[in-house]
């Protein structure tokens, strides 16, 4: 059995992701692919709901680089189960991945380099789907500045880094999503459809970071 694809699904907050990777998993099963949707940071294990307080309390005080490596640990956690459903053919749709660890962090002053070293390992998604929206339609989504990071400044920067990621990174496609969502993820589906084959034309082994 060939395994599923990994692919991710990066952007700012408010973007689209959340209920572009909820449909795009029902749409990969009405074409009979396999696929399940994850997320992270995933806010039902210990230290997901540590992570999720923190952003929720805005006076909350925790270190920068403690923060980091929780969210990075929220992402270990989860390496045997992706794993297993990989291997069973299963396409997995992730709404953020290790680039917003680094992009968030960086945001924040802390050296990309260092952001890096504790994600080192991860499995490396095939595919990684960079929904790019503009400032003004991001502001005007309903919940923008409700958590933590929500602020123009932040946004601006970690924009800035996914846009170096978008550059440098193998596995990138930048995806504009500042038009309608039945466009965007049309656009999005075909995408994951491609490395769906592709990766099951080239019975590819996994990848690691
Ligand atoms: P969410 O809105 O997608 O649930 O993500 C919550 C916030 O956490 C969002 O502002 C991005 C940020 N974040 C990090 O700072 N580091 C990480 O590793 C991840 C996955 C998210
Ligand atoms: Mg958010």
């Amino acid at each position: 059995m060939t395994r599923g694809a990994f692919i991710v699904v990066e952007g700012v907050d408010r973007c689209g992701k959340t209920s572009q990777t909820m449909k795009l998993v029902e749409s990969l099963q009405q074409k009979n692919i396999k696929a399940e949707r994850m997320a992270f940071p995933d806010r039902t294990t210990w230290t997901g709901q540590v992570i999720s307080n923190y952003l929720a309390d805005k006076n909350c005080k925790l270190n920068d680089q403690a923060i980091h490596l929780l969210f990075t640990a929220n992402r270990w956690e989860n390496v045997e189960k992706m794993k297993e459903k990989l291997s069973s053919g299963i396409t997995l749709v992730v709404d953020r991945y290790f680039y917003s660890g680094v992009a968030f962090s960086a945001a924040k002053g802390m050296s990309i380099d260092w952001c890096l070293q504790p994600e080192i390992g991860l499995l490396k998604p095939d595919k990684v789907l960079f929904l790019r929206i503009k400032s003004d339609t991001q502001k005007s989504r309903p919940g923008f500045g409700e958590e933590r990071y929500e602020t123009s400044v932040m946004q601006q920067k970690v924009n800035k880094i996914y846009d170096k990621f978008s550059q440098s990174e193998d596995n990138w496609k930048i995806i504009d999503a500042n038009s309608s969502f039945d466009e965007v993820h049309e656009d999005l589906l075909n995408n994951i459809v491609e490395s769906v084959q592709n990766v099951a034309n080239s019975n590819a082994p996994f990848k690691y970071l």
